[in-house]
């Protein structure tokens, strides 16, 4: 069983002259679905019982909409770091009418006893909120001091799929799912998805190194790499430095090149967007260019999946993935020195992120790269035209072994 949803209904006392909920109610109710999810699981005196009382130390919410009396909000909450002593929650309410997003939140608390001495977590609530998962969620792994949401699947050569910004590993759900016979392994970066979000520590060179780590966890010794986007930049640093650890190299949506003057302010702009205006509005600027033409007209199910991964993705990791796009190294002399490593470059035919000319570029560049355009497919080829793209994948895989 899930962590089950809690649904609270905003009262007219809670709200402004406006109408508004009001922002010490946001509060109220953001701490009220916690006590009841706790209702619903170990008890609402978890804490007390095992002498360990959870003190909140930080908040960030994120304001998107408004809400009003009547409405019902529900809250989806997550676990999203368990250390020892602390735990971060992540909290998202949605109305239920519409299922707009209204408010996303953190709050990092730190467990103290009777003295205020930092004390641990109770194992209860870690076991309720850590391991009541569906089958074949993440599992967590804690590399470089981050707690990794990771999802690891069947058994065979090792695939490793790197999502790009600012998204998670679900990006590769219908290709986890098809790829029977093979080890597949998708984590979030830390800063997205189910992962820890720290506020400092990001860099091209720390994802890689996550990575390398989680592989020596999963005592995984090579593995084929296919980054998408930004997942193609961690790529090219960790080929940097464990190059003997990958087999094969996927490039999907993504480009050699680092940053231009104007690509690195527009990354400083985009950061301040986000600490001012949240994920939400990092989505709503995102979207049009994420998805080909033919997706957004076609597939609203498919935009609202993106959407809500976007607007999910913690502020800190955005803000963090921005500054390490806008510090990457130029990879460029990188892809001539690729000889003898089997590589295929794919890319979405109207991707306007990440064009095809870039794509064809760094195919010409790697020695016997293959190249597959994926028609009807913008940035998100996974996402938005998933066979197409599972089959690029497999055939290549069955060249590679
Ligand atoms: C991504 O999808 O990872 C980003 O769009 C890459 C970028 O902004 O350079």
């Amino acid at each position: 069983m899930l962590i089950p949803d809690i649904d609270l209904p905003v009262y007219p006392d809670e709200c402004d002259a406006f109408g508004h909920l009001n922002q010490a109610s946001f509060l109220s109710l953001f701490e009220r679905a916690r006590w009841e999810m706790l209702m619903r699981g170990p008890g609402m005196d978890v804490f007390t019982r095992a002498g360990a009382w959870p003190a909140v130390r930080k908040t960030v919410i994120d304001y998107h909409a408004a809400a009003f009396p009547g409405d019902v909000l529900r809250f989806h909450q997550t676990l999203t770091h368990h250390g020892r002593t602390s735990f971060t929650m992540r909290q998202t309410a949605r109305r239920l009418k519409d299922d707009a997003l209204i408010a996303t939140a953190e709050f990092v608390f730190v467990c103290i006893d009777r003295e205020g001495q930092p004390t641990p977590v109770p194992a209860e609530f870690g076991d309720f909120l850590n391991t009541r998962r569906a089958p074949g969620d993440a599992q967590r792994f804690t590399m470089n001091g981050v707690s990794l949401a990771v999802e690891v699947r069947g058994e065979g050569p090792a695939v490793l799929f790197v999502h790009g910004y600012p998204l998670d590993r679900t990006i590769w759900r219908e290709q986890i799912e098809a790829l029977e016979g093979y080890r597949r392994i998708a984590p979030d970066l830390r800063g997205m998805g189910q992962s820890d979000a720290p506020d400092l520590g990001y860099a091209m060179s720390t994802y890689a190194a996550d990575l390398a780590a989680l592989l020596d966890a999963l005592a995984v010794d090579d593995v084929v790499l296919c980054g998408l986007s930004m997942g193609g930049y961690v790529s090219f640093e960790f080929l940097r430095r464990w190059r003997h650890r990958v087999r094969g190299l996927v490039l999907m949506d993504t480009r050699a090149e680092a940053d231009g003057m104007e690509a690195r302010r527009a990354r400083d702009a985009a950061a301040a967007a986000a600490r001012e205006s949240g994920a939400g509005a990092i989505a709503e600027a995102m979207l049009p260019k994420l998805l080909g033409p033919g997706t957004t007209e076609r597939a609203p199910a498919i935009v609202e999946r993106v959407r809500r991964m976007v607007a999910a993705t913690p502020v800190a990791g955005i803000v963090g993935a921005l500054a390490a796009m806008r510090d990457r190294r130029d990879s460029t002399d990188l892809l001539p020195t690729l000889d003898g490593l089997p590589a295929l470059v794919v890319v979405g035919e109207d991707d306007v992120l990440t064009p095809p000319d870039a794509a064809r570029r760094m195919a010409g560049a790697i020695p016997h790269a293959r190249l597959v355009l994926v028609p009807g497919a913008g940035h998100l080829p996974p996402v938005e035209r998933p066979s197409e793209t599972t089959a690029a994948l497999l055939d290549f895989l069955r060249v590679v072994g």
